[in-house]
């Protein structure tokens, strides 16, 4: 039983100046793993440098295209390396873009995989419904070929069907995006639902959905702002209304418990942004995710 840390400094529009996946690693992860059973590798964070340096004017109002194709690129490598050698990658992010690399790294290795994304966002915007021009907002689009090819990401494989992917959490939609998701017939369980149905019937229908013979291997894609911002403060896009500390680790434990988790992102946490209270929250909130979506139990 491998883990393999792929840590990921980078939000756009500079590589390194997101420190999440550097506290989460000096808070103790590795060991922490290690304790739960795990044999961890962890070659150090990915640097990117070369990359930094390119001149990267917008394409439309798409910023920093070529430094997030290019980085998302090499982790679609690096997490579809550690697949293929049954290894579990665990990348933690860092910007939210970087899905598309996790994504099309556990797609290579595992075809018939589904993807279940926890996140107050849908980052489904494609390049003509974008208002914001932030890529991270855009991810699940590349994934499913929506929108107009963009040369720049014509590595991105269309590998994921809109049936595979699954959403928990959601409570920020843009008008566009809420277009793109009916019209894909993609399905979508907001804080409404978490609400209405309580979080354990939510993680069922959502895997009956995705996976309804619980055979297929699982890529559970977490951003940290899917948490309450009185949860997990420090992030680029907190939203209100999210879901509690309980919610997002139950998630964690139910998707463990299937025994088809292949590959885990833990994003979206991001140090620089508050007060070091809130930092120290959330780093530690974010390293207890990881945990319990790799088996810790309360008991
Ligand atoms: N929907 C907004 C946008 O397209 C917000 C996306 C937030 N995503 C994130 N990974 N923080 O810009
Ligand atoms: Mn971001
Ligand atoms: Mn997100
Ligand atoms: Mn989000």
């Amino acid at each position: 039983l491998t883990v393999a840390i792929v840590g990921c400094p980078f939000r756009c529009p500079r590589v390194g100046v997101d420190q999440g996946p550097i506290h989460m690693v000096e808070a103790g992860l590795i060991k922490q793993l290690a304790e739960l059973g795990w044999t961890v590798k962890f070659d150090g964070h990915h640097q990117f440098e070369e990359v930094n340096a390119i001149d990267d004017p917008p394409i439309g109002i798409l910023k920093n295209p070529r430094l997030v194709s290019r980085v998302t690129q090499a982790v679609a490598e690096a997490v579809g390396g550690h697949a293929k050698k049954g290894e579990l990658p665990v990348t933690l992010g860092g910007d939210h873009s970087l899905a598309m690399g996790t994504i099309s790294g556990t797609l290579d290795a595992h075809p018939e995989a589904c993807v279940i994304w926890i996140d107050a966002h849908a980052d489904i915007n494609t390049a003509e419904s974008t208002d914001s021009g932030n890529i991270h907002g855009m991810p699940v689009s590349f994934l499913l070929g929506l929108g107009s090819k963009i040369p720049e990401f014509s590595w991105v494989k269309p590998a994921l069907k809109p049936e595979r992917i699954v959403y928990i959490g959601l409570r920020d939609v843009d008008a566009g995006e809420k277009r793109i998701l009916k019209e894909n017939n993609i399905k979508a369980f907001s804080m409404h639902e978490v609400d209405k149905y309580g979080i354990g019937k939510v993680v069922e229908m959502a895997l009956d959905h995705v996976n309804p013979d619980r055979k297929l291997p699982i890529h559970l894609s977490f951003d940290v702002d899917a948490l309450d911002p009185s949860v997990a403060p420090s992030t680029g896009t907190p939203v209100r209304g999210g879901l509690t500390f309980r919610e997002g680790h139950y998630i964690c434990e139910a998707i463990w418990e299937t025994g088809l988790l292949v590959a885990l992102d833990l994003m979206e946490v991001n140090p620089s942004l508050a007060d070091p209270e809130s930092v120290k929250q959330t780093v530690t909130v974010g390293c207890s995710l990881v945990r319990s979506a790799l088996g810790e139990t309360l008991l």
